[in-house]
Parts: C-alpha cells; structure tokens; sequence
C-alpha cells in the first residue's frame, strides 16, 4: 500500500489509498527486517494460554517485540515530514493501516483490545513521545520521574509509586529525549549531559544522561496543570484554613511583599499561583521564571522566561537580567517564580523602591531559614556589604513569608505564616501569626492536626484597616478558644 505519507523508496507512483481501503499485504520493501521474523509456524493464540499468569506475561512480551519491530517499520515506511503537518485522523489511519498490513508476518492473532492499543502505542511511538504519551496524559499524575528505562515513578496526590510502563532499553529513552530537547533546540548527549526544557503542553522537563547519569538516563518531568489549584480547592484539600485565606487576601491586596518558602514540590509555585488571584485586575503584572508555570488570571500579564546559554555559551538571558529589564517596564508589581541567585539583589530593591507587592519563592525549610538563604544568595552574588545592611535591607523589603511542605503522607500544608517586624540590634524579628499544629498520625501514617492563629495581632493590623479589609480578630485565636 502506498500513499503520500509512504516513503517512495523505490521510484513507485504515488497513489493517495483512503484510509479503510486496506488491500491485502504487497511484498514492500523490508528485506533488513525480514531476517529477523518470527517463524512461518502459524500459532494463533490461545485464549487458555492467557488463564496462566506465564502465558498472558509472554503474550505481553511478544506484543511488545511485535510492537518494536513494526515501529522500525513505520519509521523506514513512513515520511515522517509529511506526517507532521497531516491531521491526526489521518496519521492514525494510516498507521492502523500499516500496521494490518503488517501483522500477517507475525503469526499472532490480535483481539480487536490489543490491536486498538498497539495502534494507540505506534502512533505515540511515531508522532509523540512514546511510554510517556499515556502518563502524561493522566490527569491525576504530577510528577514523571526516570531513573534508567526500566524504572517509571509517578507520583499521584503526594504519593511516589512505580508504574508498570517502560522503555524498550536505553536507546529507546534516549530517542524520546533527544526528540523532546531537539524540538526546543537543544541537544543532549556525553558532552552536554543534562538539559532543561519545556514540553509542548508547558511540563517542565529535565534530563541527565550517561555518563553523569550512571545507571541510564534521569528524567523529572513536572506536569503543567492548565487548571491551577485555586484559592477555594486549596483550602478544600485542606492546605490552609479559611482564616488564614482571609488573612493572605488582606496580605496580598494591601501590597505587602511576600515570599512563599518551601522544599521540593512542596507546592510553592502553586501557593504563588493560588495567591496572585488576590490581585487587582487593574494593577500591571511583570512575572519573571525559568519555566514560565505561573498563570495569573489578570487582565495585564507580561511574562518572561529566561534563556539558558547556547551550544557556543551565548545568548543566555538570565533571571536577572529580565528583573532589570522588568524594573523599566513600569510594573505595579513584579512575580519572580523562584529566587535562587544573584537575582535576589534587584528583587530586594525592588521590593524596597516602589514595586511593593511583589512575590517570589525560595528554596527553604523555615521562615527563618528562609532569611539565611537570602543573605547566603547576597553574599553568593558578590555584594560587599556588611551583614547588618544585608539584613536591614531583607527586614524592610519583606513583610510576609509562607512555608510550605510536602508531609510524609503526601499532603502540601501551609505549615506557617510569619510576619517581619523589623530589626532588633543585628537581628531581624518576626511573628508568626498563624500556623499548623501536628496532633498525631494515623496508623496508615495519615498525619493528623489542625490550623490555628498563634494568638497574636498581625503587625500589619493598621494597614490593612487603612485598606479597607478589616479582618476579625477572632481569627488570630489560637483554635481552642476561637
Ligand atoms: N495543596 C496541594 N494539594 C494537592 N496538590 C498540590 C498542592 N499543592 C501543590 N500540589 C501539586 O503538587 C505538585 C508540585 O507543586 P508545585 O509545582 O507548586 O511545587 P514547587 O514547590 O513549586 O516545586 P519545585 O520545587 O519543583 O518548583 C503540582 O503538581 C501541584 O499541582
Ligand atoms: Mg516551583
């Protein structure tokens, strides 16, 4: 069969075949391939076979050898240029095509389940990215983590498992990786063995490759949630309370500047996300990251990404370089996605000249690790300044810090809410207004507490009267005796 997304190796006419006219098998051109066919033996399955456990694993087995050898084929048949700007009905038809003319090499019988599935895995194979079509197309899973072909975690409401997907062998992962950086421009291998990238659908992307990576190549993959968790669901799933989102809408309304702390997918972008919604529709956003995830919902958004160095170390467009750049914009106010380097000097200048209302976050495990790692990223930057202008310079740009983690059981907590007070001799004070109280865990390790006030007025108690969000004081209660 023949048709314009067929390679015309032998010099044949191209005649366009629709899609369910399949004729039976020609002899095409796949000598290569022919040497490796099973034996001429028929052996149709048998559905005894598959009551044993055995049986079903070597049908598995041998569906997916089948699979990979037809890949081969589609990708020798195939002219994949042409593919790419096909509509997709017609690229799976004409895989499905391909792939009946195919089958009768194999002695196998497919049932209709299997064969729509081998179908569904070609066309990932071919126009997409193979295993990783499936997961990242469920909606359910946040996080696709690599460790070599044969290990696939994902991680599902907080919690890591294995997924029983896998790649074929290195060669294969290493294929979907270069297919995914090449699409961005980038290039992968020994010499350049790790990369940052964003996939199409807006997943952050990072890979490692041998020989840094040891046993096979490591991927994470952050899957981009269109629909960010919102103010409401994050206190419905029980990341912070009521009070304290009345609280924050306060906070972020009456412009003070925040700082979101937490670990490793703690849920510091989404927190950041989530609270952005307490900003006017009427105030100029500049948001400044790495991999642009945020999505605010006002009306006027500059985004920025920043750029990584090319293959000849140029060209890079640093976090930066974009906040200085976003300072003559003329921003109301200014959203860094993390601080994590010399940044951190014009994103506390700016938070102390004018561009109050400003939020990022950083990599912390406390409020007050989270000052440390300020004046560590100050010091790293190079700035010759003693450690107490460091500080007032930190005690007067920030007035709020969120913490955020990621507890054992997998649930994402707002586990405090601390306010800067200023500076006492060379010590910047601070008060924390709200916070969560762990009580116990639950024999399945389900970890038990509750969301409490910490008895104290918040600092900012005036300013937020002077703006019209006069909180109750009942909500600085601690919850015993509100
Ligand atoms: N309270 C929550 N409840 C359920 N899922 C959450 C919650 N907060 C965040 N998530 C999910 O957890 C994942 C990680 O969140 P997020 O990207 O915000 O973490 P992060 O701290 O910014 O991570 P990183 O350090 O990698 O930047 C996301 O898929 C997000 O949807
Ligand atoms: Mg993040």
């Amino acid at each position: 069969m023949f048709s314009r997304y067929r390679r015309d190796t032998q010099s044949q006419p191209v005649t366009i075949t629709g899609i369910d006219q399949v004729p039976p098998a020609p002899p095409v051109n796949r000598a290569p391939v022919a040497q490796s066919r099973p034996s001429p033996k028929p052996k149709p399955a048998r559905p005894a076979d598959m009551a044993q456990p055995d049986a079903s694993e070597k049908r598995k087995q041998r569906i997916n050898h089948i699979k990979s050898e037809m890949h081969k084929r589609l990708l020798e048949d195939l002219n994949l240029a042409a593919l790419e700007k096909a509509p997709e009905a017609e690229v799976r038809g004409e895989i499905a095509a391909i792939t009946a003319e195919s089958l009768s090499d194999f002695d196998i019988v497919l049932n209709q389940e299997e064969r729509q599935q081998l179908n569904k895995d070609l066309y990932h194979e071919v126009m997409g990215l193979g295993p990783l079509e499936p997961l990242l197309a469920d909606e359910s899973i946040n996080d696709i983590l690599i460790n070599g072909p044969k290990k696939i975690f994902i991680e599902r409401k907080g919690k890591l498992e294995l997924s029983d997907i896998t790649f074929r062998d290195d060669r294969h992962l290493m294929r979907i990786i270069d297919k995914i950086v090449s699409a961005v421009g980038r290039r992968v291998d020994e010499s350049n063995p790790y990369v940052d990238a964003r996939l199409r659908d807006g997943s952050r992307f990072n890979a490692m490759v041998s020989p840094v990576a040891v046993d096979g190549a490591l991927v994470s993959i952050r899957k981009f949630k269109k629909d960010k968790l919102s103010i409401p669901e994050l206190v419905e799933f029980g990341a912070f309370s009521p009070e304290m989102a009345l609280y924050l809408e306060a906070a972020v309304a009456t412009r003070l500047n925040v700082i979101v702390s937490g670990g490793t997918g703690s849920g510091k972008t989404t927190t950041l996300n989530a609270l952005s919604s307490f900003i006017g529709n009427t105030e100029r956003v500049l948001t400044i990251e790495d991999t642009a995830e945020l999505q605010l919902q006002q009306e006027h958004v500059g985004r920025m990404e920043s750029r990584p160095a090319n293959m000849e170390g140029k060209g890079a467009v640093t976090q930066r370089d974009c906040l200085r750049n976003a300072l003559r914009m003329r921003p109301d106010r200014i959203i860094v996605g993390e601080t994590r380097g010399e940044e951190v000097i014009d994103m506390l200048q700016a938070m102390n000249t004018g561009h109050d209302g400003s939020m990022t976050t950083i990599h912390a495990n406390s409020a007050r690790d989270g000052i440390s790692r300020l004046e560590n990223m100050v010091a790293m930057a190079g700035i010759e300044m003693p450690l107490r202008a460091v500080r007032s310079q930190i005690g007067s740009a920030v007035n709020l810090i969120v913490q955020v983690s990621r507890l054992q059981d997998g649930s994402r907590r707002m586990m405090s809410i601390t306010e800067i007070t200023g500076m006492e001799g060379e010590i910047i004070t601070m008060q924390e207004v709200f916070r969560f109280e762990r009580t116990g865990i639950e024999p399945d390790g389900t970890i038990l507490g509750h969301f409490t006030g910490c008895g104290l007025r918040s600092h900012y108690s005036e300013r937020f009267h002077r703006w019209g969000f006069d909180l109750p004081a009942s909500i600085y209660d601690h919850a015993s005796a509100r």
